[in-house]
């Protein structure tokens, strides 16, 4: 199983994984290609450019022009064991950089951004159960012709459920018409964002159709710094996911202005550029494939973390977490051991669909300070090529 994104191979003049290269471009050496036009901040070219690619250059991981997935981890052994049950062109066109499947969402409403042909999606349905939902959206119909083909077979011969629980939408995921507002409990996604042109609308229309206490739990590229505008508008490296990667911080200032107060990094892996021009091209940029946590829980969650003496014990009921749970890379719950958490991750654990997971005492009555959550670990505090990293978020 390959995925989309970097690990471009050297002297790589084939196609682009995610997306954009106009078919003329994709063509020449990578040396011309970084002459090419560049897409401005045009954000219709961007779209068009993306969506050429998935609907009629892209039929099946094989046609990538990277490595396969350097940057993905290999998913989890219950997630491993529900892909062997999704048909095989799904999977051959999955092109994500992660696994943004919790379990433990039986009866959840899950919300997909940017599905593709919907390897997650199906993987969803099972995760949530009949009584779930599952909803791609994506602007693409060829992807979504794939997605649409198998859905009544597999919940008939795979789920055995008396009717199928997912579904698939045409449309942008910087204007999601069509879902209400606060109806959904996750959305997941898997190296999307950095395809959109406008990903404060991204984020704003996520906060906005996420019911209070749900959460958008989601995996993409992202940079160690802003990218210059040539780097950043140029066709060749938007397609490699590189172009259009946010910078960290970047992305935790967007994500709080919109109202995800305190992102919560869960995992990073480091991406690889092996193609030389390219590498020559980003210089000493860093890209890496993060999984994010936002939750949405309005007027919970704070700018800093706090200290209200409140303790969480993880009751080891997660499927797939008997013995710990980690709720991101700083907090790693054992099962059955009391832990002091600051308000924010209280709520976390308290206020979304956590909730019958865990066990809190104490309230916010009595504050005690700003909780001391030790030394954020940070990229520059990073080996070079080390295995991974933690960008931090407002708590720790
Ligand atoms: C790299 S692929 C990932 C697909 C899928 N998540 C997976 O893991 O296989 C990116 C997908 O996002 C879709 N996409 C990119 N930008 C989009 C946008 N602004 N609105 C809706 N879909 C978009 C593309 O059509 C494509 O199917």
């Amino acid at each position: 199983m390959s995925g989309c994104c970097p690990g471009v191979q050297v002297g790589g003049a084939g196609k682009s994984c995610c997306p954009a290269a106009p078919k003329t471009a994709e063509a020449a050496p990578m040396g011309e290609l970084l002459q090419g036009q560049h897409l401005g901040s045009d954000h219709d070219a961007v779209k068009a450019s993306v969506q050429q690619y998935y609907g009629q250059e892209l039929h099946s991981s094989s046609d990538l022009k990277t490595a396969a997935c350097t940057s993905c981890k290999a998913p989890p052994p219950e997630i491993r064991a529900h892909l062997k049950d999704v048909p095989q062109e799904i999977k051959d066109r999955f092109y994500g950089c992660g696994t943004p499947l919790p379990l433990g969402i039986t009866g959840l409403r899950v919300l997909d951004l940017g599905c593709g042909t919907g390897r997650d999606c199906y993987v969803a349905a099972r995760l949530v159960g009949e009584s779930g939902s599952v909803t791609g959206v994506d602007m693409t119909p060829e992807q979504l012709a794939v997605a649409r083909k198998y859905v009544d077979s597999y919940t008939a011969q795979v789920l055995r459920y008396a009717k199928p629980n997912m579904r698939f939408v045409q449309g942008t995921i910087e204007k999601l018409e069509g879902i209400a507002d606060a109806s959904q409990d996750l959305i997941i996604s898997n190296c999307v964002i950095n395809l959109s042109p406008d990903k404060a609308s991204v984020l704003r229309e996520a906060y906005r159709v996420l019911a209070p206490g749900g959460e958008m739990y989601f995996s993409d590229v992202y940079c160690d710094r802003r990218l210059p505008k040539e780097l950043r508008t140029h066709p060749v490296l938007l397609g490699e996911c590189l172009g259009g990667a946010l910078y960290i911080n970047d992305f935790l200032r967007l994500a709080r202005e919109v109202g995800f107060t305190d992102p919560r990094s869960l995992e990073a892996e480091p991406i690889a550029i092996n193609d030389a021009e390219l590498a020559g091209a980003v210089g000493e940029a860093k890209f890496f494939s993060i999984t994010y946590r936002l939750f949405k829980i309005p007027g919970r969650l704070e700018t800093l973390c706090e200290d209200y003496g409140q303790v969480a014990v993880y009751k080891g009921t997660l499927p797939g977490h008997k013995h710990a749970y980690a709720l991101d890379d700083h907090h790693r719950f054992i099962a059955n051991k009391p832990m002091l958490v600051c308000g924010n991750t209280a709520s976390m654990v308290e206020e979304t669909w956590l909730k019958p997971h865990f066990i809190v005492t104490g309230n916010r009555d009595v504050h005690y300070g700003q909780f001391d959550c030790g030394t954020p670990v940070t990229l520059s505090s990073q080996p070079a090529g080390g295995a991974a990293c933690a960008p931090g978020g407002a708590c720790c």
